[in-house]
Protein backbone atom coordinates (compact mmCIF):
# COMPACT_ATOMS: atom_id res chain seq x y z
CA UNK A 1 0.00 0.00 0.00
CA UNK A 2 1.19 3.51 -0.52
CA UNK A 3 2.12 5.80 2.04
CA UNK A 4 2.72 9.93 0.68
CA UNK A 5 6.33 9.84 0.74
CA UNK A 6 6.40 6.40 -1.39
CA UNK A 7 5.34 6.27 -5.15
CA UNK A 8 4.47 2.58 -6.07
CA UNK A 9 1.74 0.11 -8.02
CA UNK A 10 0.19 -2.20 -7.05
CA UNK A 11 -2.96 -4.11 -8.00
CA UNK A 12 -4.67 -7.57 -7.68
CA UNK A 13 -7.41 -8.76 -10.11
CA UNK A 14 -9.73 -11.94 -10.92
CA UNK A 15 -11.98 -13.93 -13.23
CA UNK A 16 -14.04 -17.25 -12.64
CA UNK A 17 -15.50 -19.68 -14.68
CA UNK A 18 -16.97 -22.45 -12.29
CA UNK A 19 -15.33 -26.46 -12.52
CA UNK A 20 -16.86 -28.81 -10.23
CA UNK A 21 -14.00 -30.96 -9.55
CA UNK A 22 -12.98 -32.42 -5.95
CA UNK A 23 -9.76 -33.44 -6.10
CA UNK A 24 -8.33 -35.60 -3.38
CA UNK A 25 -5.25 -34.62 -1.96
CA UNK A 26 -2.70 -35.52 -4.22
CA UNK A 27 -5.36 -34.39 -7.36
CA UNK A 28 -5.12 -31.00 -5.50
CA UNK A 29 -1.20 -30.68 -5.20
CA UNK A 30 -1.72 -32.49 -9.02
CA UNK A 31 -3.13 -29.35 -10.08
CA UNK A 32 -1.43 -26.72 -8.29
CA UNK A 33 1.82 -28.17 -9.58
CA UNK A 34 -0.17 -27.81 -13.45
CA UNK A 35 -1.20 -24.12 -11.88
CA UNK A 36 2.94 -23.88 -11.58
CA UNK A 37 3.51 -24.39 -14.63
CA UNK A 38 1.53 -22.14 -16.51
CA UNK A 39 3.12 -19.26 -14.27
CA UNK A 40 6.44 -21.17 -13.96
CA UNK A 41 6.61 -21.99 -10.33
CA UNK A 42 9.16 -23.40 -8.12
CA UNK A 43 9.44 -26.33 -6.13
CA UNK A 44 6.76 -27.34 -3.37
CA UNK A 45 9.04 -29.76 -1.40
CA UNK A 46 7.90 -29.25 2.16
CA UNK A 47 5.24 -27.38 2.09
CA UNK A 48 1.81 -28.73 3.10
CA UNK A 49 -0.78 -29.51 1.11
CA UNK A 50 -4.64 -28.49 1.03
CA UNK A 51 -7.70 -30.49 -0.18
CA UNK A 52 -9.89 -28.87 -2.09
CA UNK A 53 -12.33 -28.43 -4.91
CA UNK A 54 -11.56 -26.38 -7.76
CA UNK A 55 -14.22 -24.33 -8.46
CA UNK A 56 -13.17 -20.81 -9.81
CA UNK A 57 -10.57 -20.47 -13.20
CA UNK A 58 -9.46 -17.41 -14.98
CA UNK A 59 -12.26 -16.75 -18.22
CA UNK A 60 -8.65 -16.50 -20.84
CA UNK A 61 -6.03 -18.05 -19.11
CA UNK A 62 -3.66 -17.16 -22.02
CA UNK A 63 -4.09 -13.55 -21.25
CA UNK A 64 -4.11 -14.18 -17.29
CA UNK A 65 -1.44 -16.42 -16.58
CA UNK A 66 -0.95 -17.44 -12.57
CA UNK A 67 1.54 -15.34 -11.25
CA UNK A 68 4.71 -17.29 -10.23
CA UNK A 69 4.32 -18.48 -6.61
CA UNK A 70 7.50 -16.73 -6.01
CA UNK A 71 6.30 -12.74 -7.67
CA UNK A 72 3.34 -13.31 -5.08
CA UNK A 73 5.24 -14.90 -2.19
CA UNK A 74 8.01 -12.18 -2.56
CA UNK A 75 6.52 -9.32 -3.74
CA UNK A 76 3.79 -8.69 -0.85
CA UNK A 77 1.87 -5.56 1.35
CA UNK A 78 2.19 -6.70 5.71
CA UNK A 79 3.20 -3.36 7.26
CA UNK A 80 3.34 -5.12 10.31
CA UNK A 81 6.64 -6.43 8.87
CA UNK A 82 7.59 -3.60 7.21
CA UNK A 83 7.01 -1.43 4.50
CA UNK A 84 9.42 -2.87 1.52
CA UNK A 85 7.57 -5.38 -0.67
CA UNK A 86 10.71 -7.57 -0.29
CA UNK A 87 10.37 -7.27 3.85
CA UNK A 88 7.30 -9.74 4.42
CA UNK A 89 8.69 -12.39 3.04
CA UNK A 90 12.21 -12.09 4.96
CA UNK A 91 10.47 -10.38 8.05
CA UNK A 92 6.91 -12.62 8.52
CA UNK A 93 8.57 -15.92 9.20
CA UNK A 94 9.01 -15.61 12.95
CA UNK A 95 5.19 -15.30 13.11
CA UNK A 96 3.57 -18.30 15.50
CA UNK A 97 0.10 -19.39 13.61
CA UNK A 98 -0.35 -21.66 15.93
CA UNK A 99 -2.98 -21.91 18.44
CA UNK A 100 -4.50 -19.54 16.63
CA UNK A 101 -8.42 -18.45 17.04
CA UNK A 102 -10.49 -15.97 15.05
CA UNK A 103 -13.24 -14.59 17.34
CA UNK A 104 -16.67 -13.31 15.78
CA UNK A 105 -18.81 -11.66 17.82
CA UNK A 106 -20.94 -8.37 18.14
CA UNK A 107 -24.40 -8.01 16.42
CA UNK A 108 -25.08 -11.84 16.10
CA UNK A 109 -27.22 -14.35 17.75
CA UNK A 110 -24.32 -17.03 18.74
CA UNK A 111 -21.25 -15.32 19.05
CA UNK A 112 -18.35 -18.50 18.30
CA UNK A 113 -14.62 -18.26 18.72
CA UNK A 114 -13.18 -20.94 15.79
CA UNK A 115 -10.16 -22.42 16.01
CA UNK A 116 -7.67 -22.85 12.89
CA UNK A 117 -7.83 -26.19 12.83
CA UNK A 118 -11.98 -26.07 12.92
CA UNK A 119 -11.64 -23.93 9.79
CA UNK A 120 -8.80 -25.87 7.78
CA UNK A 121 -11.85 -28.63 8.09
CA UNK A 122 -14.30 -27.04 6.64
CA UNK A 123 -14.82 -27.64 2.83
CA UNK A 124 -12.01 -25.75 0.88
CA UNK A 125 -12.12 -24.34 -2.93
CA UNK A 126 -9.28 -23.50 -4.60
CA UNK A 127 -10.12 -19.79 -6.22
CA UNK A 128 -8.56 -18.60 -9.00
CA UNK A 129 -8.35 -14.67 -8.55
CA UNK A 130 -6.87 -11.64 -9.81
CA UNK A 131 -5.50 -9.07 -7.21
CA UNK A 132 -5.13 -5.93 -7.70
CA UNK A 133 -3.74 -3.36 -5.85
CA UNK A 134 -4.53 -0.04 -5.14
CA UNK A 135 -0.97 0.94 -6.27
CA UNK A 136 -1.73 -0.37 -10.23
CA UNK A 137 -0.17 -3.37 -10.20
CA UNK A 138 -1.73 -7.31 -10.29
CA UNK A 139 -1.62 -10.84 -10.16
CA UNK A 140 -3.29 -13.64 -10.99
CA UNK A 141 -3.30 -15.91 -7.50
CA UNK A 142 -4.80 -19.42 -6.93
CA UNK A 143 -6.15 -18.98 -3.59
CA UNK A 144 -7.66 -22.07 -1.37
CA UNK A 145 -10.72 -20.68 1.00
CA UNK A 146 -14.09 -20.95 1.92
CA UNK A 147 -16.72 -18.60 1.65
CA UNK A 148 -16.72 -16.13 4.01
CA UNK A 149 -21.15 -16.54 4.16
CA UNK A 150 -20.36 -19.53 5.66
CA UNK A 151 -18.71 -18.10 9.27
CA UNK A 152 -21.79 -15.64 9.08
CA UNK A 153 -24.09 -18.50 8.55
CA UNK A 154 -22.93 -20.05 12.03
CA UNK A 155 -22.94 -17.11 14.12
CA UNK A 156 -26.41 -16.03 12.79
CA UNK A 157 -26.48 -12.06 12.33
CA UNK A 158 -29.25 -9.92 14.05
CA UNK A 159 -31.46 -8.14 12.18
CA UNK A 160 -29.53 -5.00 13.14
CA UNK A 161 -26.15 -6.16 11.45
CA UNK A 162 -25.10 -4.07 8.73
CA UNK A 163 -21.55 -4.27 8.67
CA UNK A 164 -18.58 -6.29 9.20
CA UNK A 165 -15.30 -5.38 10.50
CA UNK A 166 -12.09 -7.30 10.88
CA UNK A 167 -8.83 -7.08 12.98
CA UNK A 168 -5.75 -8.36 12.39
CA UNK A 169 -3.45 -9.44 15.05
CA UNK A 170 -1.75 -6.86 17.42
CA UNK A 171 1.60 -8.39 18.78
CA UNK A 172 4.24 -5.71 18.42
CA UNK A 173 6.81 -8.71 19.36
CA UNK A 174 5.97 -10.79 16.42
CA UNK A 175 5.13 -7.88 13.95
CA UNK A 176 8.16 -5.34 14.20
CA UNK A 177 6.35 -2.94 11.71
CA UNK A 178 3.29 -2.45 14.67
CA UNK A 179 6.39 -0.61 17.38
CA UNK A 180 6.01 1.83 14.85
CA UNK A 181 3.45 4.82 13.97
CA UNK A 182 3.38 4.05 10.08
CA UNK A 183 -0.67 2.90 10.67
CA UNK A 184 -2.78 2.61 13.78
CA UNK A 185 -2.50 -0.53 14.81
CA UNK A 186 -3.98 -3.29 14.77
CA UNK A 187 -4.64 -2.81 10.54
CA UNK A 188 -8.60 -2.90 10.56
CA UNK A 189 -11.01 -3.49 7.49
CA UNK A 190 -14.70 -3.63 6.97
CA UNK A 191 -17.45 -4.45 4.34
CA UNK A 192 -20.93 -3.88 4.39
CA UNK A 193 -22.96 -7.05 5.06
CA UNK A 194 -24.10 -7.79 1.59
CA UNK A 195 -20.67 -7.87 0.42
CA UNK A 196 -19.21 -10.11 2.71
CA UNK A 197 -22.24 -12.49 2.46
CA UNK A 198 -21.29 -12.33 -1.64
CA UNK A 199 -20.30 -15.36 -3.03
CA UNK A 200 -16.80 -14.51 -4.45
CA UNK A 201 -16.09 -13.27 -0.70
CA UNK A 202 -13.42 -15.82 0.47
CA UNK A 203 -12.22 -16.38 3.64
CA UNK A 204 -8.34 -18.08 2.49
CA UNK A 205 -6.11 -20.70 4.31
CA UNK A 206 -3.83 -21.40 1.69
CA UNK A 207 -2.54 -20.57 -1.91
CA UNK A 208 -1.14 -22.83 -4.30
CA UNK A 209 -2.05 -25.69 -3.10
CA UNK A 210 -0.51 -24.81 -0.07
CA UNK A 211 -1.16 -23.69 3.49
CA UNK A 212 -0.89 -19.69 3.25
CA UNK A 213 2.38 -18.48 3.91
CA UNK A 214 3.22 -15.89 6.28
CA UNK A 215 3.44 -13.25 4.06
CA UNK A 216 0.29 -13.74 2.65
CA UNK A 217 -1.61 -13.32 5.63
CA UNK A 218 -1.04 -16.56 7.68
CA UNK A 219 -3.09 -18.55 9.12
CA UNK A 220 -6.13 -17.14 7.58
CA UNK A 221 -6.98 -13.88 5.38
CA UNK A 222 -9.85 -11.91 3.33
CA UNK A 223 -9.62 -11.99 -0.12
CA UNK A 224 -12.39 -9.86 -2.19
CA UNK A 225 -11.64 -9.64 -5.71
CA UNK A 226 -13.67 -6.78 -7.15
CA UNK A 227 -11.68 -4.43 -4.44
CA UNK A 228 -8.51 -3.22 -4.06
CA UNK A 229 -5.87 -5.29 -2.41
CA UNK A 230 -5.89 -3.24 0.71
CA UNK A 231 -9.25 -4.81 1.37
CA UNK A 232 -8.08 -7.99 2.09
CA UNK A 233 -7.47 -7.96 5.43
CA UNK A 234 -4.06 -10.63 6.36
CA UNK A 235 -3.48 -12.97 9.98
CA UNK A 236 -7.55 -11.87 11.17
CA UNK A 237 -8.04 -12.80 14.81
CA UNK A 238 -11.67 -11.20 15.23
CA UNK A 239 -14.53 -10.42 13.09
CA UNK A 240 -17.69 -8.14 14.01
CA UNK A 241 -20.79 -7.40 13.29
CA UNK A 242 -21.55 -3.79 13.52
CA UNK A 243 -24.73 -2.01 12.93
CA UNK A 244 -22.25 1.37 11.63
CA UNK A 245 -19.85 1.31 8.63
CA UNK A 246 -16.09 0.36 10.69
CA UNK A 247 -13.07 2.37 10.55
CA UNK A 248 -10.45 0.86 8.10
CA UNK A 249 -6.71 1.03 8.42
CA UNK A 250 -6.06 2.94 5.22
CA UNK A 251 -9.23 4.95 5.33
CA UNK A 252 -8.30 6.09 8.80
CA UNK A 253 -4.74 7.10 7.69
CA UNK A 254 -5.81 9.04 4.14
CA UNK A 255 -9.34 9.67 3.93
CA UNK A 256 -9.02 11.67 0.64
CA UNK A 257 -7.13 8.92 -0.81
CA UNK A 258 -8.45 5.54 0.37
CA UNK A 259 -12.16 5.30 0.67
CA UNK A 260 -14.35 2.64 2.93
CA UNK A 261 -15.72 0.98 -0.38
CA UNK A 262 -12.50 0.86 -2.62
CA UNK A 263 -14.11 -0.95 -5.27
CA UNK A 264 -11.26 -1.53 -8.36
CA UNK A 265 -12.63 1.85 -10.42
CA UNK A 266 -10.52 2.55 -13.73
CA UNK A 267 -13.12 5.95 -13.76
CA UNK A 268 -12.11 7.29 -10.24
CA UNK A 269 -8.29 7.94 -10.30
CA UNK A 270 -6.21 8.29 -7.23
CA UNK A 271 -5.59 11.40 -6.23
CA UNK A 272 -1.88 10.85 -7.02
CA UNK A 273 -2.22 8.43 -9.92
CA UNK A 274 -4.19 6.71 -12.68
CA UNK A 275 -6.46 4.03 -11.93
CA UNK A 276 -7.52 3.46 -15.71
CA UNK A 277 -4.25 0.61 -16.28
CA UNK A 278 -2.15 -1.73 -14.38
CA UNK A 279 0.97 -4.04 -14.78
CA UNK A 280 0.71 -7.16 -14.39
CA UNK A 281 3.96 -8.25 -11.97
CA UNK A 282 6.10 -9.34 -14.85
CA UNK A 283 4.37 -7.92 -17.42
CA UNK A 284 6.31 -5.24 -19.34
CA UNK A 285 3.42 -3.73 -20.76
CA UNK A 286 0.38 -2.05 -18.96
CA UNK A 287 -2.82 -3.43 -19.37
CA UNK A 288 -6.68 -1.85 -19.09
CA UNK A 289 -8.16 -1.72 -15.66
CA UNK A 290 -11.60 -3.67 -15.32
CA UNK A 291 -14.42 -2.08 -13.97
CA UNK A 292 -14.72 -4.82 -10.86
CA UNK A 293 -11.38 -5.87 -11.62
CA UNK A 294 -13.51 -7.90 -14.32
CA UNK A 295 -16.45 -9.24 -11.58
CA UNK A 296 -18.67 -6.37 -12.60
CA UNK A 297 -21.62 -8.99 -14.12
CA UNK A 298 -21.25 -10.78 -10.72
CA UNK A 299 -21.15 -7.61 -8.33
CA UNK A 300 -21.79 -4.34 -9.90
CA UNK A 301 -25.45 -4.95 -8.83
CA UNK A 302 -24.54 -4.20 -5.34
CA UNK A 303 -23.82 -0.47 -5.75
CA UNK A 304 -26.98 0.01 -7.94
CA UNK A 305 -27.54 3.74 -7.55
CA UNK A 306 -24.88 4.44 -5.52
CA UNK A 307 -22.47 7.23 -6.71
CA UNK A 308 -19.15 5.31 -7.04
CA UNK A 309 -17.37 8.65 -7.37
CA UNK A 310 -18.40 10.23 -4.14
CA UNK A 311 -18.64 5.93 -2.57
CA UNK A 312 -14.88 5.50 -3.54
N1 LIG B 1 -3.31 -6.79 5.93
C1 LIG B 1 -2.58 -6.36 6.97
N2 LIG B 1 -2.85 -6.81 8.20
N3 LIG B 1 -1.55 -5.48 6.81
C2 LIG B 1 -1.24 -4.96 5.57
O1 LIG B 1 -0.30 -4.13 5.48
N4 LIG B 1 -1.78 -4.90 3.18
C3 LIG B 1 -2.90 -4.97 2.23
C4 LIG B 1 -3.58 -6.35 2.24
N5 LIG B 1 -3.77 -6.81 3.60
C5 LIG B 1 -2.01 -5.39 4.45
C6 LIG B 1 -3.04 -6.33 4.67
C7 LIG B 1 -2.53 -4.63 0.87
S1 LIG B 1 -2.19 -3.00 0.58
C8 LIG B 1 -2.50 -5.53 -0.15
S2 LIG B 1 -2.24 -5.06 -1.76
C9 LIG B 1 -2.66 -6.97 0.12
O2 LIG B 1 -2.78 -7.25 1.52
C10 LIG B 1 -1.46 -7.72 -0.43
O3 LIG B 1 -1.63 -9.10 -0.30
P1 LIG B 1 -0.46 -10.06 -0.81
O4 LIG B 1 0.82 -9.58 -0.20
O5 LIG B 1 -0.83 -11.42 -0.35
O6 LIG B 1 -0.43 -9.94 -2.30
Amino acid sequence: MLLRSRTASQARESEVTPRNLVLSRRTALAGAAAAFAVGGIPSMSGAAGLSFQTTVRPRDEKADPIAPMKSATTYNNFYEFGTDKADPSRNARALRTRPWQVAVDGEVVKPATFGIEDLLALPLEERIYRLRCVEAWSMVIPWVGFPLAEILKRVEPTGSARYVAFQTLHDPQQMPGQRGPVLQWPYVEGLRLDEARHPLTILAVGMYGEVLPNQNGAPIRLVVPWKYGFKSIKSIVRITLTRDQPPTAWNRSQPNEYGFYANVNPEVDHPRWSQATERRVGDFFRRKTLPFNGYADEVAGLYAGMDLGKYF
